[in-house]
């Protein structure tokens, strides 16, 4: 396949940024997107060894994030075509194979567009607000003991599925870059649904709902308005019907206050 890549490209947080046109050929079908710009990477490294390139404004290799490829670390944040994670249906920008794609094609590629997330550079964005969130209660601080036997509390299998389901959120971003009002509610709540839903999370529910809810306020994240555009471009499926458990964590903290 051969492609025109539309690519944004950004010295640094404070620079102007602008779209690049590069264009890579025969690349096969099989590969996927993270080696397509492998690929296209080693051919700018190459350019920038070379003094004429250079004197063109050949600007090296494009800055992306990525750590496991496995879909697992949530780095690999792109919009690529104006969707987060691309053109596929639950998958990370990692899993996405070029075999979506038609030879000759023109691919627009981004960095999450979102004030949560400031661009660093290029395609690399400051993800670090939703550590700051989690940092906010995400976590369960009563001392639950040792290891429990298996089922030495019984919790009911549709609590567990629900919990494990929001649990599966992995943090990368795509819920607040893709909605309208820049809305952190997604990740917020399969966070206090992962541990609310279960006995040892339920002690500091109310408070952990409050503090993130703050937290997620503070940090200039946006309104949650129904849109379920985090709901349709999650990699991992996540439900918004979580998000309506936030809801009622919240209001019944407000409510106990
Ligand atoms: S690189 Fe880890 S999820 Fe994509």
């Amino acid at each position: 396949m051969n492609l025109t890549l539309k690519i944004w490209r950004q010295a640094n947080a404070k620079a102007k940024g602008r779209f690049e046109i590069y264009h890579v050929e025969n690349i096969s079908p099989d590969t996927s997107f993270l080696e397509m710009l492998d690929i296209l990477n080693e051919q700018l490294v190459r350019q920038a060894k070379d003094p004429v390139a250079v004197s063109k404004g050949c600007r090296g290799p494009v800055t992306f994030d990525h750590d496991c490829r496995e879909g697992i670390c949530g780095m690999c944040s792109l919009y690529i075509n104006g969707r987060a994670h691309g053109p596929d249906e639950d998958i990370t920008t990692c899993q996405l194979h070029m075999r979506k794609f038609k030879n000759g094609d023109t691919i627009t590629i981004e960095p999450w567009r979102s004030k949560g997330f400031p661009v660093v550079k290029d395609l690399v964005v400051d993800r670090s607000a939703y550590d700051k969130i989690l940092q906010a209660g995400g976590f369960i601080s009563v001392n639950t003991g040792g290891v429990p036997d298996g089922n030495a509390i019984p919790i009911a299998k549709r609590d567990v599925d629900e919990s494990m389901d929001a649990a599966a959120c992995i943090g990368c971003g795509a819920c607040a870059a893709t909605c309208k009002n820049g809305s952190a509610m997604l990740f917020v709540a399969a966070r206090v649904s992962s541990l609310a839903k279960l006995p040892q999370g339920k002690i500091e529910a109310a408070a952990r709902a409050k503090a993130m809810v703050a937290k997620m306020d503070e940090l200039g994240f946006g309104s949650c308005t129904n849109t379920q555009a985090c709901q349709a471009e999650c990699p991992k499926g996540i439900s918004i019907a979580h998000i309506a458990r936030l809801n009622r964590e919240f209001l019944c903290a407000r409510l106990a206050d």
